[in-house]
């Protein structure tokens, strides 16, 4: 029988899936199912700064004269802040109680000013590792890479001084030095990077002229991206990398542990399809594993990576040469 074990953030894992941060894991009950069904980990939905501040500012408004006195708008504030973060606290500590998988928070700011009393919450609630899901949108011409980098590093480094569990950082591919900005941060102490992060694309109602919601969940093609990275990466890194995007079925799992990832993390397809995919997932892996005659998911975790291949630049060419692609 294949053991499915891997090791991710210094998780044992009973195998490489995990369930990725959505709102499939904002819920207690939804964690149980998720567990039942056979996930390794789950990571829950995140702590979002914005969404807190949104939530801040539409109670601020609500009120006529609720905020004549600046003590009433702190007071508010505070509150609201409070009370949204207690929901999440209230969520790891519900969590660890229903379920023995390792829960795993995760955290989104656009400041570097309150992550570190999130983070120091998080794990006083026993979250038993912390995402920082991390996405500065380079969209300031007045910004330049460096600057915008440098966010990273800052947080990650305030964090690191407050919490002892161990922090993964999931980005996006937004980068023009991504190979080296991945390096950089497997040097700063986190234990893990998720490649890659999905995000909500906006599309424009030609008809309505309103800016819509397009694609919120991916397509199997989209694993391509990741899977180049990972197998790019992951014989570089000083940090194990989680797999994430376009990872839809047991060959897409197959593919990434051969990439070199020592887990995958999962959202889209558990949405269109259930919960009960995780178990295919599961029986896929045990099955091809038995055929290829691996009792370990670690006998073959990077076996394809770009350092173990034979041809290296397959996964470093780019364009449509019709020798490469077979069409013209
Ligand atoms: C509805 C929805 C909500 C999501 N919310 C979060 C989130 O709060 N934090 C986060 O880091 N990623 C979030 N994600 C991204 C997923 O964790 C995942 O990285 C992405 O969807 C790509 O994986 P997939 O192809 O399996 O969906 C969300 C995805 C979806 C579809």
């Amino acid at each position: 029988m294949a053991n499915l074990t891997t090791s991710y953030m210094g998780f044992t894992l009973k195998n490489p899936i995990i369930v990725g941060s959505s709102g499939l894991t904002n819920s207690v009950e939804n964690i149980v199912e998720i567990e039942k069904n056979g996930a390794a980990a789950v990571v829950l939905k995140s702590l979002f700064e914005e969404q807190i501040n949104h939530t801040i500012n539409k109670t601020m408004h609500s009120g006529v004269d609720n905020f004549s006195y600046p003590e009433a708008d702190d007071y508010i504030s505070n509150y609201t802040k409070q009370n949204d973060v207690d929901n999440y606290l209230t969520l790891i500590k519900g969590a660890k109680e229903a379920v023995n998988i390792p829960i795993i928070a995760s955290i989104n700011c656009v400041s570097s000013a309150d992550w570190i009393s999130f983070a120091r919450k998080i794990q006083d609630a026993g979250a038993d590792g912390l995402e920082l899901n991390i996405f500065i949108l380079p969209s300031d011409p007045k910004r330049d890479a460096i600057q915008n980098e440098s966010v990273y590093f800052d947080i990650v480094e305030k964090v690191k001084k407050e919490v002892t569990i161990p922090v993964a950082i999931k980005i996006s591919s937004y980068f023009s030095g991504l190979a080296n900005m991945a390096l950089k941060l497997s040097w700063t102490g986190i234990k893990g990077l998720v490649l890659f992060n999905r995000f909500f694309s906006p599309d424009i109602d030609i008809d309505n002229f309103k800016v819509t919601a397009t694609n919120v969940f991916s397509h199997p093609e989209e694993l391509a991206t990741s899977l180049r990275w990972v197998a790019m990466l992951s014989s570089r890194l000083h940090c194990d990398l989680a797999a994430s995007t376009g990872v839809h079925d047991g060959a897409s799992v197959i593919k990434q542990l051969l990439a070199g990832a020592q887990a995958v993390q999962i959202a889209s397809v558990l949405y269109k399809k259930g919960f009960e995919q995780i178990g295919l997932m599961i029986k896929d892996l045990e099955e091809w594993m038995d055929k290829h005659s691996f009792e370990n998911v670690n006998d073959f975790i990077g076996k394809m990576s770009i350092k173990e291949v034979e041809n290296p630049a397959a996964f470093e060419r780019v364009q449509f040469m019709k020798h490469f692609s077979g069409i013209e």
